[in-house]
């Protein structure tokens, strides 16, 4: 059985470890800077307590301890873990963004290639249903050459209020700009899709909602210092986090850990970090927070491909809208209804049913079937996102950033 070391236990990297011991690895070593997490991961998974380490120095200090490196930390730690991983000779699964510097991303291809081993970058959106259905059309030339993309990526209000306005993607200074951090996928697909180079990126964005010239009068700077407008806020955190009304949506029971930064906290932790301490608690329209909320990006594929992505974070639900064209027919759907209408001209319509399984629809289970098919048989899927290839996602993500800020104009990948 192959064996794993994880670094980061926050909800990803959490999330890998339990699914590579369900599904038939096992997790031998976990690090994480923050002692509470790290107990509650540790005792979680009955990890050997000479094998949970505190820094990630520590755990590389032991030399290779496993065949294969989860690296789930931030997104500003990925470069310097999964290079010192690389080096040590681990097969690295990584998640996205890889880094916002183009050099450490080519960087750690070629050491991988040096190193023989395999560095997989967790777009994980390859590896759901839906999105394996299209990718299987499109290569079967049911619609003939593809022409035109147009994908939509609808964050959702409240996970983005989370993330990108309270939370750890605010800024990207800290992180990485929002077409990096939460549309490295929808690139990727644009990519995967055409199977071609993009050529050329233009990209708009903008910040409309969560600004300070938005706070409703006499909102506090926390939501819990007695602000008057809390019962119709959809923002109010306690309705968030922990309370819901009829209409929040609750999402505590997925981030209880990220707002107090405690492995396992009760509600009562959870409603005193809200209060106190935690960056979860802020109104959000008086945080720090400098990402893009919706952005447009305009892309060139060689063979005259042309694409469109657009993110926005105004929706109540999370999910991305595809409507890709051919020379002889059509595909469009919503990912998360798990199913597309496939339009081959002259033959009529049909759907495409596909299953929606849990994380990322079923990503998220698929990208770890497929590593750990890897580490043991050396199989490499045709979907595996391997650095080298991947790379391309992030090209066009630094493109459009670049774009962006110098107005809308063109910017070409070479
Ligand atoms: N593939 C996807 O679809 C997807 C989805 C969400 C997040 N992500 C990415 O996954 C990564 C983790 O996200 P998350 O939601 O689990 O965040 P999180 O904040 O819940 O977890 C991160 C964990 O890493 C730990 N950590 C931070 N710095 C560390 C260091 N130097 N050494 C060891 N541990 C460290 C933190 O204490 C925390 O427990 C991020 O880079 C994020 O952008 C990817």
């Amino acid at each position: 059985m192959k064996t794993i070391a994880v670094i980061g236990l926050g909800g990803r990297g959490s999330m890998y470890a339990r699914r590579f011991n369900a599904q038939g690895a096992k997790v031998v070593a976990v690090c994480d800077i923050n002692a509470s997490v790290l107990e509650h991961v540790g005792n979680t998974l009955n990890i050997d307590l000479d094998k949970r380490f505190n820094s990630a120095e520590e755990l590389f200090a032991c030399g290779k301890i496993a065949d294969a490196l989860v690296v789930a930390s931030q997104d500003r730690d990925h470069y310097g873990h999964a290079k010192r991983g690389l080096e040590l000779g681990y097969h690295v699964l990584c998640e996205k963004p890889v880094s916002p510097v183009r050099e450490e991303c080519e960087e750690l291809a070629d050491l991988a290639d040096k190193m023989g081993v395999h560095m997989v970058v967790c777009h994980v959106l390859r590896y759901a249903g839906f999105y394996d259905s299209i990718k299987k059309v499109i290569d079967s030339g049911e619609i003939g050459e593809v022409t035109n993309i147009q994908q939509t990526e609808n964050v959702g209000y409240w996970h983005y209020a989370h993330s990108y306005v309270r939370g750890n993607w605010r800024r990207e200074d800290e992180t990485t700009p929002s077409i990096l951090a939460k549309c490295c996928h929808d690139l990727d697909l644009l990519y995967y899709y055409t199977g071609k180079k993009c050529l050329s990126v233009t990209s708009i964005g903008s910040r409309r909602i969560f600004i300070p010239e938005n706070a409703p009068e006499g909102a506090p700077l926390r939501c819990m210092d007695g602000c008057p407008h809390y019962k119709d806020c959809p923002y109010y955190a306690p309705h968030v986090y922990y309370k819901p009304t009829l209409h929040s949506i609750p999402i505590y029971f997925f981030r209880g850990a990220q707002v107090t930064k405690l492995g396992n906290p009760t509600i009562k932790q959870v409603k005193e970090a809200l209060k106190t301490y935690s960056p979860y608690g802020r109104c959000v329209y008086h945080c720090d927070n400098d990402v893009i909320e919706n952005q447009t990006v305009l892309c060139k594929f060689d063979g005259d491909v042309n694409a469109t992505l657009t993110m926005n974070a105004s929706s109540r639900g999370c999910f991305r809208r595809v409507h890709i064209t051919g020379t002889k027919g059509e595909l469009y759907g919503r990912d998360i209804d798990g199913k597309f209408t496939l339009n081959v001209f002259g033959k009529g319509k049909k759907t495409v049913k596909s299953k929606v399984g849990q994380g990322h629809l079923g990503g998220d289970s698929g990208i770890v079937g497929d590593f750990i098919d890897l580490l043991e048989n050396g199989k490499m899927a045709k979907r595996m996102s391997v650095m080298r290839e991947t790379l391309m996602s992030h090209l066009m993500a630094f493109a459009a950033e670049e774009s962006r800020k110098d107005g809308g104009t063109t910017k070409l990948i070479k």
